[in-house]
């Protein structure tokens, strides 16, 4: 796969977040926590430019970027859902939650909707197993999900997504 050339608008933005941060090692993480905020994900160009600017060799950028799930290498949707997928969330039904996440966004897991809005992911447990099945929506947490839900968690997350799924479910 070839590396894909970022515009000069998101470089720009990549420079002002290591200028933000500091040029130090000791930021790599923050710096890497801001490109995906701003992006959404962590282009190769953008860890090639990180690892120059910072001095550091690129595999332990690219260490730092793989270790972490937070982290994407892929460009990731505007808004990101996650399923547990833990023992606790699973004998409660999140298999059941994910399916209709899946239908009403018309993609698997582990992807992204074409028009970018959402990405899909699973976890094994966020800590939270007394209120499972849990479902976390841009950094919120929702316990007792349950399949019938789903519609309304998406359109309180934007109502497109909800609209698309409808319309290709
Ligand atoms: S198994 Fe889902 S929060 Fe623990």
């Amino acid at each position: 796969m070839g590396a894909v050339r970022i515009a000069k608008s998101d470089h720009d933005q990549i420079e002002y977040v290591i200028g933000s941060n500091g040029h130090s090692a000791d930021a790599l993480i923050s710096i890497l926590q801001d490109i995906q905020a701003e992006l959404h994900y962590l282009p190769e160009e953008a860890l090639r430019h990180v690892a120059k600017r910072l001095n550091l060799p690129l595999i332990q950028v690219y260490g730092v970027a793989t270790f972490f799930k937070a982290f994407s290498l892929k460009p990731k949707g505007r808004h990101q859902c996650t399923v547990c997928m833990g023992t606790a969330c699973h004998v409660r039904g999140a298999g059941r939650v994910l399916e209709e996440l899946e239908r009403k966004l018309n993609i698997k897991a582990g992807n992204t909707t074409d028009d970018m809005e959402y990405s899909l992911d699973t976890v094994n447990c966020v800590g939270a197993c007394a209120l499972g099945p849990m479902v976390i929506i841009d950094g919120e947490y929702l316990g007792i999900m349950n399949a019938a839900k789903v519609k309304n968690v998406l359109k309180a997350h934007g109502a497109k997504a909800a609209r698309s799924g409808q319309r290709k479910g």
